[in-house]
């Protein structure tokens, strides 16, 4: 199958340029003037478009089994909304139960996803530890090609990654070539504030945020940078939500440590207000983890991404319905955790930030898909237009808009955190593997056709780190 896409502004490794860009078997072959193409080509004319790599999202949660229930949004309806928006890569999480076998917990994942209609892979969560979790992280890098391994370090009682866990798990990452990656908050103090405020009688959403204060993410960030310091692993901040928690990242950076932070769209754009409702199944819909946090907080973290501290962009897509959220109606601390956003993600972020002069169009793609890619060692396959590179693109049309809502969203769940905004800049058309796969309004989504992508270890940086970690290891235990 091959395509054409003609007369589009491609921008893409922070250049810009009007060109033409030709695919066949699902890799760009040629970009140029003058292509000279097969006569039964499929032509798209991206005129007054811009052409960039398709959005990938680091961070979704596609039928997760989490707090009793199972998110509402499965591999295939949340990667076909995916396309709708522009987004042609995932990586979900494969998150084991307690002393459940790491590789069992994968294969089942692997299972999962094979219903997806866009690109996916796995970063794996490490929530216990033993001499076979450290075996088959191995296994996981050599031969399944995940590259990061995830720690929760809240969710007590049930996937919380504790110091040892983490100790363990960073040090195996960096032997690998692997990156750790953690969800910061600290766990003990949100289980202890959880039992304050219910024994107090906040027992309604409001009650989420403040057994989530912004003390709890920044002590946790602080701590998941200063072991990967000690041990001398780059490491991946996900969701990052404060002002404080970005400021930890900053400060790390700025001592030259390779600290990575990611943020999402929802806590970029909706604020802790939405506790406030009287409404419980309003309030319910926006509990997620960490919450949505204060105004202060969100320019901060715009500030972050156009200062280059923070780098990635994602949703936590994790979807759970109004029936679902129903079980903590008599106790916050047991609504399941989590929103959607994987339709909206480049939308909303054109929207607020290159429709607003925060981003510009090269940083956007940054943001939403090549960082990403770079952190996840899969650029230039991915995140790119290059010769050679696949062909996932996006064709963005700046003055297409819409007001976005449940009842026309194609995500699987019956809320949308971002409902009655107004967007301008839109995906006219998404390509996933040389595929058009949405056009005008059009999802052609096929069940399936969504491809496993290996993610290889780092090792020439790594290599040198591990070198490093070793050469400061007597000093870092004297201290
Ligand atoms: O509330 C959230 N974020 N739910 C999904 C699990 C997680 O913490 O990422
Ligand atoms: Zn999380
Ligand atoms: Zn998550």
């Amino acid at each position: 199958m091959s395509l054409l896409i003609k007369n589009g502004t491609v921008v893409s490794d922070g250049q810009r340029k009007k060109t033409n860009i030709y695919c066949n078997d699902g890799v760009i072959k040629a970009i140029g003037n003058d292509l000279d193409v097969p006569s039964n080509t499929q032509v798209i004319d991206a005129n007054g478009q811009y052409v960039m790599p398709g959005g990938i999202d680091p961070h979704t949660h596609m039928q997760l089994p989490f707090m009793g229930t199972v998110a509402s949004e499965d591999f295939y309806t949340g990667t076909a909304a995916g396309l709708a928006g522009g987004t042609t890569m995932i990586i979900d999480f494969v998150i084991p139960g307690p002393q459940q076998n790491i590789m069992e917990a994968y294969n089942q994942w692997r299972e999962w996803s094979e219903k997806s209609c866009s690109n996916y892979s796995f970063h794996v969560a490490i929530t216990w530890w033993d001499e076979t979790v450290k075996a088959d992280m191995k296994t996981l890098v050599e031969e399944e090609g995940v590259n990061s391994f995830k720690h929760f370090m809240a969710y007590k009682g049930a996937i919380m990654a504790d110091d040892e866990i983490m100790y363990n798990s960073f040090s195996r990452s960096l032997e690998l070539g692997a990156i750790p990656t953690c969800h910061a908050e600290n766990g003990e103090m949100v289980f202890q504030l959880q039992k304050q405020l219910l024994a107090q009688g906040i027992t309604g959403p409001e009650g989420h945020p403040l057994s989530r204060p912004p003390a709890a993410e920044a002590e946790a960030a602080n701590r998941a940078i200063k072991i990967a310091d000690v041990i001398g692993v780059p490491v991946y901040l996900v969701h990052v939500s404060t002002e404080d928690a970005l400021n930890e990242i900053t400060q790390a950076r700025n001592n030259g440590q390779r600290v990575y932070g990611e943020c999402l769209a929802g806590h970029l754009l909706v604020d802790e207000s939405v506790y406030q409702d009287t409404n419980f199944e309003s309030a319910a819909a926006h509990v997620m983890s960490p919450p949505f946090r204060s105004p202060e907080h969100q320019t901060a973290l715009w500030k972050g991404l156009q200062s280059g501290n923070l780098q990635t962009t994602a949703t936590d897509h994790c979807c759970f319905c109004a029936d679902q959220k129903a079980v903590g109606k008599d106790d916050f601390s047991k609504i399941p955790n989590g929103t959607a956003g994987i339709e909206d993600r480049m939308a909303v972020l054109w929207t607020h930030g290159v429709s607003t002069g925060k981003l510009t169009p090269e940083e956007f793609v940054d943001i939403t898909s090549t960082n990403a890619a770079k952190i996840f060692n899969i650029h230039p396959r991915k995140g790119s237009i290059q010769v050679g590179s696949d062909a996932d693109i996006v064709v963005w049309d700046p003055e297409l808009s819409k007001t976005i809502s449940a009842k026309t969203h194609h995500q699987n769940i019956d809320f949308n955190i971002f409902e009655g905004m107004q967007v301008k800049g839109l995906p006219s058309h998404t390509i996933c593997n040389g595929v058009l796969k949405y056009a005008n309004g059009t999802l052609m989504a096929e069940k399936g056709s969504g491809q496993y992508i290996k993610r290889p270890a780092f090792q020439p940086v790594f290599d040198a780190l591990g070198k490093i970690a070793k050469a400061n290891k007597p000093e870092a235990v004297k201290r």
